[in-house]
């Protein structure tokens, strides 16, 4: 069992009948779905709400009760991965083009589990991977001037190999940007929270419950 795996199975140990549960987005967030595949062989019923397509595909082939985020008022548990995690249980998430849905899940959940290896953990959040902010299309040039008064540097993210925008699964665009060191991560976003423009941004600051790290055979447990 490998570190993705481990972790999965032990966010799986914290569903209970009955719940609804929010399904991430990533290589992690499948191993736990995988996993919550298996407990409902095991004669557990539950029903899942999606944080994007691929991860409702993937609830679907395995047969998983699938609701409707837009029938729900209250989500009991969200599950996800995340690119990066600082020691206060900030998170860098967005490498998947699917911020929107990942956050209202995780703000609106009872309980927000994340799941990562030992790779993820930083010092800062930027450290790795630019900032994606997913931004209504017509205001993109007008966000991206404005990110670059706080001196940020970044681009449009386009489609592997090629020029094209990448489109989020609702059809708005998406900037990878890296901004000054000493700006915090705190104030990053409620400078991003604030502007005009911008729909949802990667740091999800202040929304994690439990943070599992896994490695090859343990689990570590953080909690807020
Ligand atoms: C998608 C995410 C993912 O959770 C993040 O990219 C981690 O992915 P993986 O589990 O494949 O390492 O935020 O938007």
């Amino acid at each position: 069992m490998n570190a993705k795996q481990r972790v999965a199975k032990q966010a799986a140990t914290y569903v209970q009948s009955d719940m609804i549960i929010g399904l991430g987005t990533g290589s992690t967030a499948d191993c736990f779905i995988d996993e919550l595949a298996g407990r409902q062989q095991q004669g557990l019923a539950f029903s899942v709400v999606s944080s994007s397509v691929v991860s409702q595909n993937r609830a679907k082939q395995l047969g998983l009760n699938l609701t409707s985020i837009e029938l729900l008022n209250h989500v009991d548990l969200y599950v996800d991965g995340a690119d990066e995690v600082t020691e206060d249980l900030t998170l860098l998430k967005g490498q998947g083009a699917d911020l929107v849905k990942e956050k209202i899940l995780a703000q609106n959940s009872d309980q927000f589990i994340v799941m990562v290896d030992q790779s993820k953990l930083v010092k800062r959040i930027g450290e790795k991977y630019p900032i994606p902010i997913e931004v209504i299309p017509f205001a993109w040039q007008i966000v991206f001037s404005a990110l670059e008064k706080f001196g940020a540097k970044g681009q449009l993210r386009t489609l592997p190999g090629k020029a094209n925008p990448m489109l989020s699964s609702h059809g708005s665009l998406i900037l990878d940007m890296e901004f000054p060191e000493q700006i915090t991560s705190q104030e990053l976003n409620d400078e991003l929270d604030k502007l005009p423009g911008i729909i949802e941004h990667g740091i999800f600051h202040d929304l994690t419950d439990v943070l599992l790290i896994g490695d090859e055979s343990t689990v570590q447990i953080k909690t807020r």
